[in-house]
């Protein structure tokens, strides 16, 4: 899968222009699953745009109640009603500037799965994290709080997201090696706790800095499933080269 996640970028107009160019950019793209994550407003225009392709719009964040007195908040309802298949939870832009937990990651891959979305569900380490060795507990910490609740049912629901604060719009790839090491502990921790059958399903997805001259190296990776990728899936002719790898 080969998703992009807009963050807080482009109007409705500018979805519909991107989308004008990009569907013929990858018209002939079947080797991989494609995903637009734009921004809430924007959700509706994406979806229309992408009628009749293979590309899937995805939300950025959701909240978990079904409906209530939450100002401000998405239900995963409204996610999917306005055309959505997938939804991201817990990117380190969430947990780092709004609060996100764990405990909150759980709660909303729980309500997305409910409702039949499907969750990118984000972890991975600080600079800092990785400076003191302390990478592979953050990454556990990480899935074992927002997935150690899970059923098995569930878990084969989600895809994993391994995006290492360090590398998110810094132009900073980790290396295809650092990526892959990264996985196996995502891997591992999905055989022990939900079995060997459920670890050889699981979709793992790169993200931070992936950019069209560094995407190949990524992918030559056998752990690596796909990309969550930000700055470089804002523009069409980009995002298609990733894509088209
Ligand atoms: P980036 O963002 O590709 O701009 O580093 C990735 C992400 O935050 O999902």
């Amino acid at each position: 899968m080969m998703a992009g996640n807009w963050k807080m970028y482009k109007t409705s107009a500018e979805t519909s222009s991107f989308f004008e160019k990009f569907r013929g950019l990858v018209a002939n793209a079947e080797h991989c699953e494609i995903l637009i994550c734009p921004p809430f407003p924007d959700l509706p225009a994406a979806a229309s745009a992408a009628q009749g392709t293979r590309i899937g719009i995805g939300a950025q964040d959701l909240f978990w109640a079904k409906e209530g007195a939450y100002t401000g908040e998405v239900s995963a309802g409204m996610i999917r009603n306005a055309g959505c298949t997938h939804v991201i939870v817990g990117h380190s832009e969430r947990r780092q500037y709004f609060g996100e937990t764990n405990e909150t990651v759980r709660k909303k891959t729980v309500a997305a799965i409910e409702t039949g979305l499907t969750p990118i569900v984000c972890v991975g380490e600080m600079l800092e994290h990785r400076e003191a060795s302390q990478t592979e507990a953050v990454i556990l910490d990480h899935c074992e709080g927002a997935m150690s609740g899970l059923t098995a049912e569930q878990f084969a629901k989600i895809i994993v997201a391994y995006e290492p604060v360090w590398a998110i719009g810094t132009g900073k790839t980790a290396t295809p090696e650092i990526a892959a090491d990264a996985h196996r502990v995502i891997r591992e921790y999905a055989r022990k706790t939900f079995g060997a059958g459920a670890a050889g399903a699981l979709r793992i997805l790169y993200g931070g800095s992936v950019k069209p001259d560094n995407v190949r190296g990524l992918m030559a990776q056998p752990e690596i499933d796909g990309a969550l990728v930000g700055g470089a899936s804002l523009d069409p002719v980009s995002f298609a080269s990733i894509v088209n790898f």
